[in-house]
Formats: C-alpha cells, sequence, structure tokens
C-alpha cells in the first residue's frame, strides 16, 4: 500500500481517495454514502450504477461504483431511478394484465437506447417488444440476467419501465407455478434435485420444460 491519494469529483465537489479504493468505498470514507445508492456491495444487484468522465474528458459509460477503483480526476455522475410503487404480479398472466399494470407497454418508439445502456447485454428493446405480443416465456428467458440496474428505465425518454415490466412477467409466470411446490414439500425437494442436473445444458433444458409445464419430467 503506497497510501498515495487521488482527487475525484462527484455531484461538483471535489474529494479525496486512496488510489485501489472502489468509488462506493471512497465516498463512503468521504462521508458521503448517501450520494450513491448501494445494496450488495459486491457487483450483483445493479443499486450503485454510475456514469463516468474521465479526467480528459472521455466519457467513462456506465460502471457499478462498488467494483470500479478511483482513478485521477474521474468524474461521477449518479443515475437516479426513482421510486416506484410495486406492481403485485398475478397467477397465468395475460397481454391485457401486463397493459392494464403497466400503461407505459405501448409508449416504446423503438429507440433502442435501454438495449444500447444494458450492462447484462439483454436485448431490452427486442424484449419490450415482445412483451407487447405476450410472449412472456421468451420475455422471462430475456430477464434472467438482470441486475435491475435501472439503467434501461433511466435511459428511456418514453417512461416505458422495462425492467419493471421484465420482473413482472418474471414473478408471474413464477406465482403461476409456485402453487405444486408449496402445496407439497416432497415435491419441492424432488423438484430442486431435478432441475439441479450436473449437466450445464441437460439443467437449462429442464428448466425450460419446467417453466412450461410446471412439473418435473414432463414435456
Ligand atoms: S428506451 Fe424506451 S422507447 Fe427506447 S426502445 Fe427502450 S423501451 Fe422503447
Ligand atoms: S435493469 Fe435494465 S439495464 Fe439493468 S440489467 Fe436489467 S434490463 Fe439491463
Ligand atoms: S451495490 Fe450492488 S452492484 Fe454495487
Amino acid at each position: 500500500m503506497t497510501g498515495k491519494t487521488v482527487e475525484i469529483k462527484i455531484l461538483g465537489k471535489t474529494i479525496q481517495a486512496k488510489a485501489g479504493e472502489t468509488l462506493v468505498h471512497a465516498l463512503w470514507a468521504a462521508g458521503m454514502p448517501e450520494s450513491v445508492k448501494t445494496g450488495c456491495a459486491g457487483g450483483v444487484c445493479g443499486a450503485c450504477t454510475v456514469t463516468l468522465r474521465y479526467s480528459d474528458g472521455r466519457p467513462g459509460g456506465t460502471e457499478l461504483a462498488c467494483m470500479k477503483p478511483v482513478e485521477a480526476g474521474m468524474e461521477i455522475f449518479p443515475c437516479p431511478v426513482e421510486d416506484d410503487n410495486p406492481v403485485l404480479p398475478v397467477a397465468d398472466p395475460e397481454l391485457s394484465h401486463l397493459q392494464s399494470a403497466f400503461p407505459t407497454l405501448n409508449r416504446c418508439t423503438k429507440c433502442g437506447s435501454c438495449t444500447t445502456a444494458c450492462p447484462m447485454s439483454i436485448p431490452v428493446m427486442d424484449s419490450v417488444l415482445r412483451m407487447q405480443k405476450g410472449e412472456f416465456e421468451t420475455v422471462a428467458e430475456d430477464f434472467t440476467t438482470c441486475i435491475h440496474c435501472g439503467l434501461c428505465r433511466f435511459v428511456c425518454e418514453d417512461k416505458v419501465k422495462p425492467h419493471n415490466m421484465g420482473l413482472w412477467v418474471r414473478r408471474s409466470l413464477g406465482m403461476s407455478r409456485n402453487v405444486a411446490i408449496t402445496n407439497n414439500e416432497d415435491n419441492a425437494e424432488q423438484e430442486w434435485r431435478y432441475l439441479l442436473a450436473e449437466d450445464r445444458g441437460e439443467r437449462l433444458q429442464r428448466a425450460r420444460q419446467f417453466r412450461k409445464s410446471g412439473r418435473v419430467g414432463e414435456t
């Protein structure tokens, strides 16, 4: 440890940071924990997403502040996503349910900004178009790796809320299939064994089949 310090800027304020520490640790040490939201502090939840600009003016794109080490002269711009009331999922969801839960669905102008912004390479815009057609099984797969950083919502000029809808679809499909599991503990154990097949390809196949039928070993 050299003990070297660098200067970084957030919300127009210059703070000192230890070389090599993450942006989040620098903000905590500077007494500004509220300036960037955090959840897991381990690169999983996406709560701490920020955009960056380097000292030479280069845009640094989007980064997770809990993972990104500080660099001298770096400027940090938090990406606040306003709170939203959770929308309850429904079992056996249909397009009309999604439309009434999220009237924003049909506002999409196909600009593609959400897909460009997504750090998880999710085809967000395509998935919104699939939602408009009620293709929920595919939508649920699209959003499997979503970390809910909120960036797709942040960049959407039309306030479409893609990831909120993706989560609603996944929860609604999950709710439809949960009845059998919660009603019978033996079933649950059997289903976990079935779903945790050792072979990766087999596991994926089984998960797809299970999502479709809600049962073990059925096609
Ligand atoms: S950013 Fe919004 S309007 Fe643009 S494609 Fe995505 S959901 Fe549609
Ligand atoms: S919230 Fe949106 S941008 Fe973030 S990972 Fe999920 S789909 Fe991608
Ligand atoms: S706090 Fe969860 S990814 Fe950074």
